[in-house]
């Protein structure tokens, strides 16, 4: 063979390898982080008869006010994304979307400029078909100049719905929608319902390795709504599918368990801990929906605590594995950095209790990953006090009271 076929066959597989490889837009490295209006305010347009629940311009400002003051934009809360019902019902004459001219005067640029001005980012929605999900104009027929349109106003995140359409069309239309964003050179997240869609619309079993390539993050599971139970059906879901979906996890790539649930009034202090504590140990996107003004303190101390953050936000973005104790406590367990001499891992571990009364746990550290034979140090990491080193052999006892959550954080010394 000649050194030119070579090349040709190279460049051949080089071409081949390109189709198949992930979404390379360089975004989500780790699980995005911020807001996103749709699970406390919905679909507020109404806002003559109620200001305080109402889905505008000056909403929108005050998130990223509330995030650039109070802490959350340097703790990495950084995507402000506006969901369904921004839109006038009417594309304009050029055939583009336009701002709800009542709730959004200055138009979306503006916002973006605002967002922007405080260092944080600034995401919107559409839907796969002619209309979305609360029936404003859609993208089915316009993606090229939606992208376009998004491109134009400065959005760095674009969630995309999946609602009234058929299987068939969800396959081709999401992979056509990110040529469309990508074409117009902007950088813009790429959040997908797609297989949410698939799943339980279609009542089909998605084929993520179809997925995958084409999106940053996608919708696995139902919405998430005000309640406790909604928060543990969506934990039971994760775990009963490590296996399906954690292949698919990591940098640029993430399942999403759909937004917190904070500053609703809907969660206990010990479900808020559980809440959050288990999206932190699935490496999952961070998205508060609610009134910042009705965050509460113990709320925004989780929301803030750098210990959690960091392992939310590790590098090497694991799903943590589940294993179910005998007394139905749920341990999860999540390799992450550092890393001592680049070959022992550190290791965090979740004991979760959904139950209403207390459980007592005994469990060995070093049967879950362990593999340095020298002590570990270990943290509870929701307090971030060093509390003991332990040794592979080394035994912890506890109790984890009812619907609450034990955090430990095991590095190697
Ligand atoms: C478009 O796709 C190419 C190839 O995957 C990638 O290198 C580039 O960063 C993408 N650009 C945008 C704006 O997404
Ligand atoms: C999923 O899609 C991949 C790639 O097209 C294919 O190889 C695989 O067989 C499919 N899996 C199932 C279960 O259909
Ligand atoms: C320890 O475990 C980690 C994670 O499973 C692995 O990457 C590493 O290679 C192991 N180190 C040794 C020395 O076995
Ligand atoms: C754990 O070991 C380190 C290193 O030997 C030591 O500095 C530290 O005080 C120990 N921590 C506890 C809680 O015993």
């Amino acid at each position: 063979m000649s050194l030119s076929e070579l090349w040709v066959i190279l460049l051949f597989f080089g071409c081949f390898f390109n189709v198949v490889k992930l979404l390379e837009n360089g975004l989500a490295r780790s699980p995005p982080m911020g807001w996103m209006s749709w699970g406390y305010f919905m679909c507020s347009v109404d806002c003559d008869e109620n200001p305080n629940k109402c889905l505008d311009e000056k909403l929108i400002k005050s998130v990223a006010d509330t995030f650039f003051t109070d802490g959350y934009q340097e703790a990495g809360f950084e995507y402000i994304i506006i969901d369904d019902c921004w839109a006038e019902k009417t594309r304009d004459i050029n055939g583009r979307l336009v701002p709800d001219r009542k709730r959004f005067p200055n138009g979306m640029k503006y916002l973006a400029d605002y967002i922007h001005a405080r260092g944080l980012k600034f995401g919107m929605y559409t839907n796969i078909a002619d209309v979305t999900c609360m029936h404003y104009p859609g993208s089915k027929g316009h993606f090229e100049i939606d992208a376009k349109t998004f491109a134009e106003w400065d959005v760095d995140y674009i969630k995309v719905d999946g609602c009234f359409v058929g299987e068939d069309y969800l396959n081709t239309a999401y992979i056509k929608f990110g040529r469309s964003l990508n074409s117009t050179g902007r950088p813009m997240v790429y959040s997908c319902s797609w297989p949410y869609y698939i799943e339980y619309i279609h009542n089909k079993t998605p084929n993520y390795t179809n997925i995958v390539p084409y999106c940053n993050m996608w919708r696995n599971y139902h919405d998430v709504v005000k309640s406790w139970g909604s928060v543990k059906a969506i934990i039971r879901h994760y775990q009963s599918r490590y296996d399906q979906l954690n292949g698919y996890h990591g940098p640029g790539h993430w399942n999403d368990p759909d937004m917190l649930i904070f500053g609703t009034n809907s969660l206990t202090a010990s479900q808020s801990r559980v809440h959050l504590a288990v999206y932190v140990m699935l490496s999952a996107p961070l998205l508060l929906s609610c009134d910042m003004r009705n965050m509460k303190d113990y709320e925004k101390q989780l929301l803030l605590n750098m210990d959690l953050v960091a392992l939310a936000q590790d590098p090497l973005g694991l799903m943590a594995k589940p294993y179910q104790f005998q007394n139905s406590v749920t341990l999860w367990v999540k390799q992450h950095l550092p890393r001592k001499g680049d070959m022992y891992n550190s290791v965090s571990f979740a004991l979760v209790n959904l139950n209403t009364k207390d459980v007592a746990v005994s469990f060995t550290p070093g049967d879950y990953g362990l593999n340095s034979t020298d002590a570990y140090t270990v943290m509870d990491t929701f307090t971030g006090k060093f509390t003991m080193n332990i040794t592979l052999k080394d035994k912890i006892n506890v109790i984890v009271p009812p619907e609450d959550v034990i955090m430990y954080s095991v590095f190697p010394l």
